[in-house]
């Protein structure tokens, strides 16, 4: 039978994939699971793929390199999808895509398969991210061409004479890995209703968040997150450290209404501490770090960065010039900040830099001021020009009308 290679996470609609994928489509079925952190069904997942019928499973730790060269990238690049989202399943989808397409070749098979539907961003990213990759592969969707409801699934199972505990439907769509957690669906679906306690599970409400705060220095070179509290740590320790961390304080809950690229809005409910936290230090390193000009544009290069790895587009030559302009405002961005973490905030408290930009000598107000005051004369001269003589030219006569700008209300 021709081979497949299925990314397989452990649960109900994967399972049901590898007796689908067997019997109706006749493939051998390599079962792939990437561990990226978070995930329930770890423990289980090779049992249950062999008792699914798949002819093996492999598991691979894709943790490191997921933060490594996903997640702190996309830190690095400011990237947080809609002002709000830090990308946690949108970052992983590559990874995924890249390891399937890789594990594919290793075992000699012809297509490749994901348990995503036909509603939702992450079909897309796969999709495209593996015939970017390798466009001679099949790729097939099980959920997507033939979505069976749960009962039916597990029915399916049984009749096959595969018999697993799968409990209680939980409430939500769950996904989660290092970067952060999704849940969606259920009573989220309603947008004014508040989200229940069970929607959270990394973090705790900000009332039940120690009074106490907890205070963390991280420390960035070019941008990465090297060091928590001066010590040395893996990409993947650090981020379990203010996961956990965070959580406790209740750090990193964020409630919104997103646009899927499938132009549907959705309501989505995330925990992501240490993403959080991360990208709330880093902004305050680069305002050390960078001119404003350099912000300012920078600003507008993470929303296209975000924006393309929600939309799948990872592997694209986009990203590469992306990615190079990232890499050189990077290069200055070293340094410290100290975060205090209280009831549900991360606050920066404190900031140092070898290569800081704030200069002490020039902003004080007490005595070693090295700036200039009798030059600001002359500059707010030349600065104010052209306002001046578009005021003396056109608006002059009419001081009133132009007031109307700034105070419209007045005789509203
Ligand atoms: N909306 C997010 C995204 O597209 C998360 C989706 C995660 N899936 C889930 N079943 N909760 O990246």
């Amino acid at each position: 039978m021709p081979k497949l290679v299925l990314a397989y996470s452990g649960g109900l609609d994967t399972t049901t994939a590898i007796k689908w994928l067997t019997l109706e489509q006749g493939y051998d079925v390599i079962a792939l699971n990437i561990d990226v952190g978070k995930s329930r069904e770890q423990p289980v997942v090779e049992s249950r793929g062999m008792a699914a019928g798949a002819v093996k499973v492999r598991v691979i730790d894709g943790k490191e390199d997921f933060i490594r060269y996903f997640a702190f990238p996309a830190l690095a690049a400011g990237a947080v999808y809609q002002d709000a989202y830090p990308l946690a399943t949108a970052l992983a989808r590559p990874l995924l895509a890249k390891l399937l397409v890789d594990v594919a070749h290793e075992e000699g098979a012809t297509a490749v398969a994901h348990g995503c539907t036909g509603k939702g961003n992450d079909q897309v990213r796969f999709d495209v991210g593996i015939m970017t990759l390798d466009p001679s592969l099949k790729i097939v969707a099980p959920t997507r061409e033939n979505a069976m409801a749960r009962e039916y699934q597990i029915e399916y199972l049984q009749k096959h004479g595969i018999d697993i505990p799968w409990g209680q439907k939980g409430p939500f769509s769950i996904d989660e890995n290092l970067w952060g957690r999704s849940a969606e669906a259920g009573v989220l679906e309603d947008p004014w209703q508040e989200p229940p306690a069970e929607a959270y599970e990394w973090t705790r409400s900000a009332e039940d968040a120690p009074a106490e705060p907890a205070y963390v220095e991280i420390g960035y070179e070019h941008g990465m997150p090297i060091t928590l509290n001066g010590e040395a740590m893996s990409a993947v320790e650090m981020v379990e450290h203010l996961n956990e961390l965070g959580g406790v304080h209740g750090v990193g809950r964020i409630d919104h209404i997103e646009d899927r690229l499938v132009g549907i809005k959705s309501r989505e409910i995330y925990e992501a501490p240490a993403a959080i936290i991360f990208h709330t230090a880093h902004r305050a390193l680069e305002a050390m770090t960078l001119s404003k000009q350099q912000i300012k544009l920078k600003k507008y290069i993470a929303q296209e960065y975000a924006e393309l790895i929600y939309n799948g587009l990872w592997f694209s030559a986009h990203h590469q010039d992306i990615a190079a302009y990232v890499a050189s405002t990077q290069r200055h961005v070293s340094g410290t900040i100290r975060v205090r973490l209280q009831r549900g905030t991360a606050t920066v408290v404190g900031r140092q830099a070898k290569e800081s930009l704030y200069d002490r000598a020039l902003a004080t107000y007490d005595r070693g001021d090295t700036y200039d005051q009798s030059a600001a004369v002359g500059f707010i001269n030349i600065w104010g020009l052209q306002t001046r003589v578009q005021a003396r030219q056109q608006l002059l006569g009419q001081l009133p009308e132009a007031l109307k700008i700034a105070m419209p209300r007045e005789d509203a």
